[in-house]
């Protein structure tokens, strides 16, 4: 495997994309292209949502997608919790 998307979506109205991976010899390749244009494909009447960093996010908004600056709440994952 060279690249990998992960989507929870509702089938409808709401996907979100959860992971979007190229193994670096392979990036650059439009491989991370074609795997959103497939789930673009998949879903085409749906809103998509990304949670990314700001380094990524230029990616994504050549990919169509705008920064949404709405208030984003969370409670964290406790298996990830070392406090
Ligand atoms: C981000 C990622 C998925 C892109 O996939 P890719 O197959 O390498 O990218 P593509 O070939 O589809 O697209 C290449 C284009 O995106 C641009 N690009 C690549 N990485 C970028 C980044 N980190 N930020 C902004 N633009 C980027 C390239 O400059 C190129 O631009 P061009 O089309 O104008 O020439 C891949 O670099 C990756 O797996 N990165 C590490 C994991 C990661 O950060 N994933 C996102 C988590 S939400």
């Amino acid at each position: 495997m060279i690249g990998a998307v992960r989507v929870l979506s509702d089938r409808m109205f709401r996907s979100i994309i959860y992971d979007l991976l190229v193994l670096p010899e392979f990036q650059n390749k439009g491989i991370g292209k074609e795997l959103l244009k497939r789930c673009f494909e998949h879903f085409p009447n749906s809103e998509w949502l990304v949670q990314t960093t700001e380094k990524i996010s230029s990616y994504y908004e050549k990919r169509g997608f705008k920064v949404n600056n709405d208030v984003f709440l969370t409670i964290p994952c406790k298996l990830f919790s070392h406090t």
